[in-house]
């Protein structure tokens, strides 16, 4: 039996289905309008030419499979941070009993016997001694920008060499929800205020923790020296080959080299030198464009923006003269150094313009690093940079260069089945799998643009024209793209698309292989050789994800059905010790009617496509940054948006302080939702410790 806490009698605190507070704040409601994609970039199924290089591929790939796990400091992020960080010490792998999926109106954090969890840090905790208490009818924007942000998403937990009992906490705060944030008379004659104090509520947080012993839960410090607050006013340099191009100057930055701020920061990663990469993603809302085609395909439109920032500053409006250029700006691939609270975050053209989800680095054989990245949009494309230096091992001022230089590409997935077996219902090929082959098609190679017409200036500002122009494959919105550290094989995670072979939209391809594909799918791709470098690669499907009791065109990698729990809407991934892969989702409530959730897949021997989920979050919440401590036992989410339906004055949830009136509320709590980091730790080691 799992323990589910729930602490509040729900009826009348529920609403049903969150996408619309969620579609609004989130993406600017990006669903509802238009697909960005119109390009008539084919997604081909050149059959006999897949067949043939797939089987190159494979052939030579399974033998530098198995040499690249002896070296597991060369490969992935989390191995491979011998640099500046230690691998959690303890005892202890993680055994559950995965927990039966949990109704969306639950507002609790359900965990499986045995476990127990903490809150480490909430929105509004103050990181510094001098930040006052937080209290939410008395925010200022310099209050805010002292205090954890909002919405918090990726995370990490970087535990310093040596001690083990110390260590710093990044998370990024994604956005905002100002019906939750303020209350609403307030909010309706300070809009101004109200505007600066959501800006100092998004980019990072920095936060040093600290614990007992390994193994016990982590606590934040206050007042720590490595504290610190990233907001969508820091100053951050701009480098890689777009850095001080005309198409990034603006009338305060005539230099197109500095950017105050970073926004929608998602996803991210953690590099071999133990800095920490963030996508800005859906940064066009932000924004008033002028209505242009480059516009368009970005998503921004010529109307006003429903936060209204461009009252309040006008480099949010393209209409204002000198801030043309300050939307292209934005939708990079940032790198800050949590390890020193002066340093100047970075913004890396290199990597290319578009909404990015994130970006995990992987170290090639030869040293060269690649850094992997999905472009979370309805039919838009995998992409992936390759170093031009090399990783030198404790060479850190080196290692910041790495992401500087170097070639980008842009994924295209060939099917190896006939067309007619890829008919849109899932149903798996004769050959027995959704796989294939694929390239990576370069961008810019060698400093120069292989995209025609395309400066390389443009093809880094402009990077989904031109992979619109070279033939990616469209796919069904790429969320996180990481390499396995374990094995070094790359996992991609579709999280939907209900627009595939709608009227006018892309058809399904085998690597897209459901219409109206709701509930997203995961693809496993091996480079060729193994070799992250590679421009060749061949690829599978792993799950095509639902609820496999309703829902026929899941697939589990063809483990039984009846075994695995149900899974929808995959959006971040991680991994554990033993290179098992841990999928965290973003839109349960709204199609399989569950809390979103954490789940354990296997990914080798018989076991492989066995889901089981691990926790799942409050009512509302979107399970995001899930990070695997497995050698000390325990799990870390960062709970985004519980409650986003609710309103100020009437919450549906009230996770993480669970007041049950506002009288009730004690000094730095709230009567409603709070974004939270949550620890997840073995109950049975007298750890205990409720919330
Ligand atoms: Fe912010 Fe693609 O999720
Ligand atoms: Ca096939
Ligand atoms: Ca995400």
């Amino acid at each position: 039996m799992s323990l589910t806490r729930t602490f509040l009698p729900m009826l009348g605190h529920t609403r049903g289905n969150r996408d619309a507070a969620t579609c609004h704040f989130k993406c600017g409601n990006a669903c509802a309008k238009d697909v960005c994609n119109t390009s008539d970039n084919s997604y081909f199924r050149d059959i006999a030419d897949a067949a043939l290089s797939r089987r190159s591929i494979l052939g030579l790939g399974a033998v530098a499979s198995a040499a690249l796990v002896v070296g597991v400091e060369t490969v992935g992020a989390t191995a491979a941070q011998a640099d500046t960080l230690v691998a959690p010490k303890g005892g202890g792998k993680l055994a559950f009993k995965a927990i039966a999926p949990v109704p969306r109106t639950v507002d609790a954090v359900t965990v499986p016997e045995g476990y127990d969890w903490a809150t480490i840090i909430r929105w509004g905790d103050p990181l510094f001694n001098n930040t006052a208490q937080f209290d939410i009818n008395a925010q200022t924007e310099k209050r805010q920008a002292g205090q954890f942000g909002y919405n918090n998403d990726y995370l990490n937990i970087i535990v310093d060499k040596y001690s083990g009992r110390s260590g710093v906490l990044v998370a990024n705060h994604e956005y905002t929800n100002e019906d939750l944030m303020f209350e609403p008379a307030w909010f309706a004659a300070n809009k101004a205020e109200a505007a600066k104090i959501a800006m100092a509520a998004h980019g990072f947080s920095v936060v040093e923790v600290k614990r007992v012993k390994s193994g016990t839960p982590w606590s934040y410090v206050r007042g720590g020296e490595r504290n610190r607050r990233i907001t969508a006013t820091t100053p951050f340099a701009v480098d890689g080959p777009a850095a001080g191009s005309d198409l990034l100057k603006t009338v305060a930055d005539p230099e197109g080299r500095t950017v105050l701020g970073t926004l929608n920061n998602c996803a991210g990663g953690t590099t071999p030198w133990g800095t920490v990469l963030s996508g800005e993603e859906n940064f066009n809302q932000y924004f008033r464009g002028t209505g242009s085609a480059s516009d368009a395909r970005y998503g921004l439109s010529d109307v006003a923006t429903e936060r209204g920032w461009e009252d309040v500053d006008p480099r949010f409006s393209a209409h204002n003269p000198g801030y043309e250029n300050e939307i292209n700006r934005f939708g990079w691939i940032v790198e800050i150094d949590p390890q020193n609270p002066t340093s100047t975050p970075v913004k890396h053209t290199a990597l290319g313009r578009f909404k990015h989800e994130g970006a995990n680095v992987r170290i090639a054989d030869d040293g060269r690093v690649v850094a992997y990245s999905g472009d979370d949009e309805r039919f838009d494309y995998v992409y992936k940079f390759v170093s031009k230096a090399k990783y030198r091992r404790g060479d850190r001022k080196h290692n910041m260069t790495l992401l500087s230089e170097g070639n980008l590409y842009v994924a295209k997935f060939s099917g190896n089945s006939p067309a007619a077996q890829i008919d849109g219902s899932a149903a798996v090929p004769t050959d027995g799998a959704f796989d294939g082959s694929g390239s990576w098609i370069p961008l810019v190679k060698d400093g120069a643009s292989m995209v025609p017409g395309m400066s390389v200036e443009e093809v880094l500002v402009y990077t989904r024209l031109a992979g619109d122009k070279v033939g990616a494959t469209k796919m069904d919105r790429p969320e996180d793209v990481e390499p396995n550290p374990v094995t070094g094989k790359l996992y991609i995670a579709l999280t939907n698309n209900t627009q595939r072979d709608t009227t006018g939209k892309a058809t399904v391809d085998e690597a897209n292989p459901r219409t109206k594909n709701r509930d997203g799918h995961v693809i496993e791709l091996t480079e060729r050789n193994n070799d992250a470098t590679a421009t060749e690669f061949a690829w599978n499907i792993l799950l095509v994800a639902g609820d496999p009791s309703k829902d026929e065109s899941t697939y589990f990698s063809g483990y039984p059905k009846d075994k695995v729990s149900p899974i929808s809407c995959p959006d971040n991934l991680a991994f554990d010790s033993k290179g098992n892969l841990w999928i965290s989702t973003d839109g349960q409530p709204g199609t399989i009617g569950y809390c979103d959730a954490l789940h354990k897949v296997t990914l080798t021997g018989a076991e492989r496509g066995r889901v089981e989920q691990f926790l799942a979050v409050p009512a509302g919440a979107e399970t995001c940054g899930p990070l695997i401590h497995d050698r000390d036992g325990s799990v870390f989410v960062a709970v985004q948006h519980p409650g986003e339906n609710g309103t100020f004055q009437d919450p549906t949830s009230f996770f993480p302080d669970y007041v049950l009136s506002p009288s009730k509320a004690k000094r730095g709590e709230v009567y409603g939702p709070r974004p939270s980091v949550v620890q997840v730790f073995s109950s049975t080691k007298g750890n205990g410790k409720n919330k």
